[in-house]
């Protein structure tokens, strides 16, 4: 257990709700959830199903109906073939990370990441008695990998290779010709998956997205494991609802962890996740016109404050600007500015080694509240900062 890790950001959102509790006005810029309410029609669907009589067990890897649909959804998204079988729904987009790292990674195989990346990547490596092999995302190259890099860090003993685009912590995305670098890379190791965590694929605010799963050889039939889900894109994190696409044999694996696990995932939910896929898709883009103006608002404030300098993420909802120049670590002024503003935002190191100098901010609230955080961030910054 001492290899497992954790996800920060809920020990910062318990800190700041405790202040709260106490009287203090915290502004939540730390957990990444969008802030809005699921559409409307989905919240029926539910219930609809609810009333209907789905609230018993379901196949483990989801009913059939919504495996056909997210089938379909991928495949036209990526221009790739998907067969239903190749689907599993999960609780979430985490237990495809979870399963997959389980079910592939052995004792003492290489697993090659991003760094800063999602916590929980580097925790189930660790768990399961694998070797993390970081793969630095620095600010001057847009947090994009070093393709050299990259491939510098693949060996005999590489197993897996994940990758995270639009990211989670930066903001960073990988542009078409990175993907077609990449596959170039790992056609040299045929032997190597690829966990592809494509979460926020959806928040995306310039160009197109490229998944690896769309390359020559690349295709979840063969090497590459889709993760996404509904948290990010129909406002659904509370619901628990995510998928992962992968080859046929691994996908039974997947489900026999499952049924060892969670059995399945809730009915009513699997119905509410076919209608937002079947339904209309205004409230989507409605939500991300309403992400791109915060974007806008947050990185160009935060580029104004002294010792801070923020580059423009291109897709999903953080921003992660380099705060080294304060003269204070990434935990330590995480900290100043939940005490001393009252703003609760992330380190960088909560997502690893490279993610020092930096803190993560999810403009996932208000333009109101992001103003005042601002605000805040500012008059704390000009006291302490010379
Ligand atoms: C990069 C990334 N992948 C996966 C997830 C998991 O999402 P969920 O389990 O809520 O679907 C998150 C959530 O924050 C994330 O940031």
């Amino acid at each position: 257990m001492e290899r497992l890790g954790t996800e920060t950001a809920f020990s910062v959102l318990a800190k700041a709700k405790a202040l709260e509790a106490e009287g203090r006005g915290i502004i939540h810029l730390e957990i990444g959830e969008p802030d809005f309410d699921t559409p409307s029609h989905v919240v029926e669907a539910a219930c609809r199903a609810l009333q209907d009589g789905h609230t018993h067990y379901t196949p483990t890897a989801g009913i059939p109906e919504l495996r056909g649909a997210i089938a379909e959804d991928v495949g036209s998204s990526r221009g790739i073939d998907v067969s239903p079988d190749q689907v599993v729904v999960t609780p979430g987009g985490k237990p495809i990370m979870f399963f997959t790292i389980l079910a592939l990674v052995e004792e003492g195989d290489e697993v090659l990441l991003p760094n800063p990346a999602f916590p929980i990547y580097e925790s189930m490596v660790n768990f399961v008695g694998g070797r993390p092999v970081f793969v630095p995302l620095r600010q001057e190259h847009g947090f994009r990998f070093d393709l050299d890099e990259f491939a510098a860090g693949l060996s005999e003993r590489t197993r897996l290779v994940i990758l995270n685009s639009p990211a989670n912590p930066t903001g960073g995305v990988l542009t078409p010709d990175d993907i077609a670098g990449l596959a170039e890379i790992l056609r040299k190791h045929p032997d190597v998956y690829v966990l592809s965590d494509e979460i926020y694929s959806r928040l995306l605010y310039t160009g197109d997205f490229a998944s690896i799963a769309s390359e020559e050889g690349f295709g979840p039939d063969t090497r590459t494991i889709i993760l996404d889900g509904f948290s990010k894109t129909y406002a659904m994190t509370g619901w628990r609802l995510g998928y992962g696409v992968m080859p046929e044999p691994l996908a039974e694996e997947v489900a026999k962890l499952q049924v060892n696990s969670n059995s399945c995932t809730s009915a009513a939910t699997q119905h509410a996740g076919l209608a937002a896929l079947r339904g209309p898709q205004d409230a989507v883009d409605g939500m991300l016109a309403e992400f791109l103006a915060r974007r806008d608002l947050i990185v160009a404030g935060l580029d104004e404050l002294p010792g801070v300098e923020c580059i423009m993420p291109q897709g999903a909802f953080y921003a992660f600007p380099r705060i080294a120049e304060t003269g204070y670590s990434a935990d330590e002024l995480a900290d100043l500015l939940l005490d001393e503003a009252g703003v609760a935002c992330l380190s960088g190191t909560a997502f690893g080694h490279h993610g020092e100098g930096h803190l993560r901010l999810s403009y996932a609230n208000s333009r109101e509240n992001i103003a005042l955080a601002l605000e805040r961030i500012g008059d704390v910054l000009s006291r302490v900062v010379r």
